[in-house]
Order: C-alpha cells, then structure tokens, then sequence
C-alpha cells in the first residue's frame, strides 16, 4: 500500500484529501505545517508527500528544502499542491518536486491528483519532467501576487541584515532562520527549523535563557541586557521580539559581540600591563642606583682581598648574583624605554652576523646550527643597530629555549636548526626567524607580544616579545609571530626601507 503524507494548513482540505486517498486505497497521514510535517516524518517514510506553499512554521518551499537534504526520503515524490501555483514562480528543480498541481475546484483537483498519484504505481511512466496541472477556470490573482512579492522583499533584506534572526513558536522551536543565524549557531537551515531554541546553548546559558523568556511576556518586545551569551564560537547579544496575535510566536535577534568583547578584553589588558610596566619601570629605577654603587664596592673588596682564595672565591658569587639582578633591571627598564641609541644606516646582515656570532658558543652548546639566508645584496636601513641587535638576541634566546625545552621532553632528540632569511620586498625589508622548536599554540599566539606573558615560570620574565614589538614599532615596522602547518616557530619583522 502505497503511502502519502500531506500537509496543508487549511484543514478542510486536509479533510478532502484524507477521505479522497483513503478511498483510492493509500495510506494517508496529515500535518498542519512544516514544522508538524518533520515531526511526523520522525516515524512515518511516505512514497509520496503533497505539500501546500503557503503555511505557517516552515512555509512549503522551506520545507522542501529540508526533505531534500534528508537521507531517508530519497525516495519519496514531492508534489506541490498550492493555490498560488499560479501567481508563484516556483523553481521545481530547485526544490526538487516532481509535480505543480493548482489548487482549484476540489473535484478537478481530486482527479489531478489521483491521476500523479497513479502515474506513480507505474514508476516507468512517471514523468520527471515538471509540470503544473491546473483547473482551467483558475484566475490569477492580483493581491495574492503583491503579497508574495511583499514576502519576497522581506525574506531577502532579512538574509541581508547582519544581525542573525530567528522565529520561534509558542513550544520554543524553531521556524525561520535567516543566514547570519546559521552562520552564528554553526547549522545549516534543514538542521535549525524544527529544533529546540533553548538547546542552541550551552546548560548554564539554557537555564538563564528560559527564566528570561518567562520573565519577558509574551506579545511584549524585550531586551535581555548585555549578557553575554555563548553560540559555538561567537559571543552574541539577544532581544527578543513578541508579535502581538500570532499565537505566542517570537522573534529573536542575535547581535554578535565576538569582535567587541575581543577589543574590550585588549584593552583593558594593555590599560593593566601599561600600568604594571610603569610601575616595574619606577621599582627598576629605584634598584639600579644602589646596585650601581654594591658593583662598584664589590670591585673594591675583590681586590684587597685578592690574598684570601675563600674570600675571592665568595666575593665572585656575590658578583654572580648581583649580574643576574642587574640583567632584570636592565630588562625592566627595556621594557619601557626600549634603548635610545641614534639611528644611523646600517647594514642589516652585518648586525644579524654580528649577532649570531654573539650567540655562537651558546648555539654550539645546544647543537643547534644557524643557516643564514640572506637577500644576494646588502640591505641597508636608517635604525638603531644597538635596538635591532637587542630584537635578534631576544628572538634567537627565544628559538634555542624553545628548540632545547623540546629536546628535553624528547630525551636525547638531537640537534636543532635555526635559519634568519631576508628578503626586499618592494620598499620593505622583511627578516624570518624560523626554528624547529615545537612552535607556537593558536591561543598563545595571540598573547606572546604582551608583557609579562611568559611559559617558561620562573625561568622567563616575558618581556623578550614586548620589547622587541616595541623597537620595531618604534622602527615604522611590524613584527608577528606566523603558525605554520608544520612544526617550529617563525616569527616575521617587516621595516620600511624609506624614512
Ligand atoms: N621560538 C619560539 N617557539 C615557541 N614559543 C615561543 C618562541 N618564542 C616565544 N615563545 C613563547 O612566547 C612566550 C613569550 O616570549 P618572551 O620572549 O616575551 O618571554 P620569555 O622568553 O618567556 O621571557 P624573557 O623575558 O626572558 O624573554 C614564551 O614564554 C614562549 O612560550
Ligand atoms: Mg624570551
């Protein structure tokens, strides 16, 4: 026995359909719209479905959109069924129905659809082709037409509008999502009509959703504040909209505040390292001056006790640990006077050489090798070659940490490279540092240039990547660390050639 599912909201068609199959020997089920169709659809697979155009909760084309996407009913025939076949410019082959019949006078009609279904117990003979079959005595009309047309205009600025809109019945489910909405809860159109709008979230923004809507009555327009709500990965704003006579329905707006909560969380952080800066800065000041005079006292002991081994030996521990705090200072102070060295032209390979020379028994210690690949010509630029030495060193400190914390969690993994490129890219020079450490993590990448941001613990002061954001600045350049597909760290410098 055949089977067939129609839905339509006018129920005394229903009715006439119903009575009509079920005589012809099918096995009908019926819905009221879209939205009770797919709930139907959950435990009944019809060969052949008649679905009206115009409804409420899912409209016709909607929902043929969305049984065209569902595996189950690959096999099952769409036939439209609706009274402004006529008036309607229906893209079938879009929709993917097989049939247009008009709604007309009920026994023409009757007969139209008896004869598709007919066609259909003979699957030879049924035509792919679409087709409307109409009553000959239907007229076009002419309100029908503007209404569609003022649907249509609507439909399409709501698939504009940047903000996502949802509509959801009395029951909470959901009946219309504009695109941006999709886009906000990660689902297509097929999979969001029909669910539940309070499963969109997560079960702490659930409950808060709920006592909000019973809060807000139905038929009013509320907002609900600036509570932040979490949609997969976007942070939106809501308010929700009553529509007075609509049997409870709503719509919500979802604003997405992803962009803005990002800033707001930026600058309150840089408001707070600013201020910590300064103050580490003031602190750093007040500890260099009676450091400078300790160094200076120390210098004196060491040499009227250059008799006493124990005395000398003591004398060279204290030095050591003073080095170490005036290594801090200086860092501290780095951070925010970064150098006051004259810019002068300078050669830009001689300084990274320079450097890496500087390094060479630290990068040998670590059997790391350093590949310099460099531009064929020299590059010259106006900078300060003490400030760019500065953002070197720290940059290939940074790579040999890296590249040996790696090789401790990998016991013994030996060896290790890192290579400084240059390039001249129009009125740009732009330098890579590249190494084989284990790289960076897509959610520290967005923190290494802050100051005081650190992994290594005690090891580490986090202000390397601060300062060295902060010279090149300085420069008129840039500085940003790149995440490759492979493994390792690059971190890019670009500097404009020009002054
Ligand atoms: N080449 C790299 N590979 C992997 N992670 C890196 C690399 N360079 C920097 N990082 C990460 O960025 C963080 C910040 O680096 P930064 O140089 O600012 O501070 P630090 O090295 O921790 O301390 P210090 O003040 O002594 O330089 C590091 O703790 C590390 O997690
Ligand atoms: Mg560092």
């Amino acid at each position: 026995m055949q089977k067939v599912l129609a839905v339509d909201n006018d129920l005394f068609f229903l009715d006439f359909i119903r009575d009509l199959l079920a005589e012809a020997g099918y096995a009908v089920e019926t819905a009221e719209d879209g939205l009770s169709a797919l709930h139907v659809l959950e435990s009944f697979t019809p060969d052949i479905m008649l679905v009206d155009l115009i409804m409420p909760n899912i409209d016709g084309k909607r929902l043929c959109k969305i049984l065209r996407r569902m595996e189950h009913l690959n096999h099952t025939r769409i036939i439209i069924l609706s009274a402004a076949a006529k008036e309607e410019s229906i893209d079938a082959v879009a929709l993917g129905v097989e049939k247009i019949i008009a709604k007309g006078p009920l026994q023409v009609m009757g007969e139209n659809i008896l004869t598709v279904l007919k066609q259909e117990a003979e699957p030879t003979a049924f035509s792919t082709a679409v087709e409307v079959l109409t009553a000959d005595n239907i007229r076009e009309r002419g309100i029908t037409r503007e209404l569609l047309s003022t649907k249509k205009h609507f439909e399409l600025i709501l698939e504009r509008m940047t903000e996502g809109v949802l509509e959801i019945t009395a029951g909470g489910k959901i009946v219309y999502a504009n695109r941006v909405a999709c886009l906000l809860t990660g689902l297509p159109e097929e999979k969001l009509l029909g669910l539940d709008f309070l499963q969109l979230f997560s079960l702490k923004d659930r409950l808060w959703v709920e006592k909000k809507m019973t809060e807000i009555r139905r038929e009013e327009d509320g907002s609900m504040g600036e509570e932040i709500l979490v949609l997969t990965k976007y942070l939106v704003i809501m308010d929700l909209l009553g529509i007075k006579g609509d049997e409870g329905k709503r719509i919500v707006i979802l604003n997405d505040v992803t962009e803005r909560k990002k800033l707001e969380e930026s600058i309150i952080r840089s408001e707070r390292l600013a201020a910590t800066g300064q103050l580490a800065a003031s602190i750093a000041h007040q500890i260099n001056s009676p450091l400078q005079g300790i160094t200076a006292l120390l210098s004196v002991m060491k040499e009227c006790g250059a008799d006493d081994s124990d005395f000398s030996g003591n004398i060279r521990l204290l030095e050591g640990a003073f080095e170490s705090i005036r290594e801090t200072v200086r860092k501290l102070l780095d951070l925010n006077r970064p150098g006051q060295a004259e810019k002068q032209l300078v050669n830009i390979h001689e300084i990274i050489r320079d450097t890496v020379s500087l390094v060479g028994t630290h990068l040998r210690q670590a059997d790391i090798k350093a590949r310099l690949n460099f531009h064929k010509e020299s590059i010259y630029l106006n900078a300060s070659p003490q400030e760019l030495a500065h953002v070197f060193l720290n940059l290939i400190n940074n790579a040999v940490e890296a590249i040996s914390a790696e090789k401790d969690r990998a016991m013994g993994k030996c060896g290790g490279e890192i290579t400084i490129g240059t390039k001249q890219d129009k009125d740009l020079l732009v330098i890579e540092i590249s190494d084989s450490g284990p790289g960076i993590s897509e959610d520290n990448l967005n923190r290494i240039f802050d100051a005081f941001y650190t992994k290594k613990g005690n090891l580490g002061m986090g202000i390397g990547l601060a300062v060295c954001k902060s010279v090149i600045e300085k420069h008129g350049g840039a500085i940003e660390a790149i995440k490759k597909a492979d493994c390792g760290a690059t971190f890019r410098i670009s500097l404009p050639l020009k002054k």
